[in-house]
């Protein structure tokens, strides 16, 4: 996050975005002319229009020379230079934003990354989904209980999971809510990266415990070790702090959801062409909202931020190429982030044909793989959970998969949160669906612990450097 002038701009000079003129003239409410799907049914329009009046009053939360050096690294990455890591809560919580848990967040990312640079041997962008990934897709508009019928939760900047008609009421002066916890969360975590917090980067703040149950445990010291040392290198003999160095710098995404709340903050800069989402550095498309012809689309194709396209079992080959000619006309790299999200059992057969339909036509995007959303089981007492195994085993295919076809896995898509919680089954401490209750905490999808998350980048970082010892 510390500006720093290392890319040359060259993307700057113009905008990125080609007005194709099949598809009309964009502008910051354009996708209000397409169909919506996912968006709130706000009883007072009168106060979601003051709302929205406000939030474009109001500061950005991110400013646009860091979304285009975000664009820049993101096509280092596509160059094959970066790798990223893209990680966060499934869905942030407004009680959430405490200085512990924000704190443990980021010290879990930076921990994850610096694990991952030594397997990736090269830079890790820290991609968080945090400061402001507080809007949720439902597959249901509505939830019915004991025959009563209420508007489903869409997360904290829409309505309250409560099962009452308040909670469940969609309040707009929540959209105000949700921008100040994100600017919070982020003036807190900017001050941490840059305060040089010890926690967030020295490998005796790592809590390995968990790694004694596994039979990879010297490994992971050992990397530790590792990681300890090249940072007393950098420290002692290049006399640079690591806390002082740009090394913990990190951007931010959330889903592109609410569009009234995106689009509020979408805005012009002074001497840089086109508009920016000012909400966050990355914003991303779902898989729900992912109609070529549909109000999100519509909207991203308009901004310049980089973006990430979440692709599943769903997505042919055509709508993927159809989504490109929207969104990536320029095909400038870094502007485009594919994130695959199919399932570990599914994976092998959906990437390829994507993978080869995209580099056919010569289309230049990043590829990330999102382990989480393809393996999302219910157990048989009612609990939301995913098998860290399976995640490892997406993970897995995903590298080989790319490889085969001649393509680069180019960064991962981690649900994950500092907290020990017990949502996700395995990992080295071997937990059973029946340890699922013990301290069970997402309201929408389940995320790895620390100890997981941490276990899940030693794993990543060892793929990546077997694969380099393949290719040396
Ligand atoms: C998510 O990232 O939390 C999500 C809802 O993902 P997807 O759109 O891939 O289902
Ligand atoms: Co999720």
């Amino acid at each position: 996050m510390v500006p720093e002038i290392r890319y040359p701009y060259a993307t700057l000079r113009h905008s990125m975005i080609v007005q194709d003129p099949r598809a009309g003239v964009w502008a910051t409410d354009s996708w209000r002319a397409f169909p919506a799907l996912q968006q709130p049914d706000y009883p007072d329009r009168a106060a979601l229009q003051a709302v929205l009046d406000e939030l474009r009053q109001l500061p950005p939360l991110v400013t646009s020379w860091e979304v285009v050096m975000l664009r820049e690294k993101l096509a280092a990455a596509v160059r094959g230079e970066a790798f990223v890591l893209q990680a966060g809560d499934c869905a942030e919580r407004f009680a959430d934003c405490t200085p512990r848990r924000i704190s443990n967040k980021l010290k879990v990312l930076v921990q994850m990354s610096l694990v991952l640079v030594l397997g990736a041997k090269m830079p890790v962008i820290r991609v968080g989904r945090f400061a402001g990934q507080y809007a949720k897709p439902r597959s249901d508009d509505f939830e019915t209980r004991d025959g009563v019928r209420l508007p489903s939760y869409r997360g904290d900047i829409v309505n309250r999971p409560e099962f009452t008609t308040e909670a469940r009421t969609p309040d707009p002066s929540l959209l105000l809510r949700g921008y100040e916890r994100s600017s919070l969360t982020l003036n807190f975590a900017r001050a941490l990266a840059k305060g040089g917090f010890a926690d967030l980067h020295h490998p005796e703040y790592f809590d390995l415990d968990w790694s004694a149950q596994s039979a990879h445990a010297g490994d992971y010291r050992r990397l530790v070790d590792t990681i300890t040392e090249s940072l007393r290198f950098m420290e002692n003999v290049l006399g640079v702090k690591a806390g002082e160095t740009d090394r913990i710098d990190f951007f931010t995404s959330h889903e592109a959801l609410h569009l009234g709340y995106e689009s509020a903050q979408t805005r012009q800069v002074p001497h840089r062409p086109g508009y920016f989402d000012l909400t966050a550095h990355m914003p991303w498309l779902g898989v729900r909202t992912a109609d070529p012809e549909g109000a999100h689309v519509e909207f991203l194709r308009g901004i310049e931020n980089p973006i990430g396209v979440k692709v599943g079992p769903a997505t042919t080959a055509d709508q993927l190429l159809r989504l490109l000619d929207r969104l990536h006309p320029h095909n400038v790299p870094g502007r485009l982030t594919l994130i695959h999200r199919f399932g570990a059992a599914t994976i092998a057969a959906a990437l390829p044909p994507l993978i080869q339909a995209v580099r056919e036509d010569g289309r230049n995007v990043l590829w990330v793989c999102d382990p989480m959303h393809g393996n999302t089981r219910t157990t048989a007492n009612g609990y939301k959970t995913r098998s860290f195994e399976e995640i490892r085993g997406e993970l897995d295919q995903a590298f080989d998969l790319h490889a085969a076809h001649g393509s680069r896995l180019g960064g991962v898509h981690i649900e994950m949160t500092g907290e020990n919680v017990t949502e996700c089954t395995g990992g080295a401490r071997g937990l059973a669906e029946s340890d699922l209750p013990r301290a069970y905490e997402t309201m929408v999808d389940p995320r790895l612990n620390y100890e997981q998350s941490l276990e899940i980048a030693f794993l990543i970082a060892s793929k990546m450097a077997k694969l380099h010892q393949k290719h040396a």
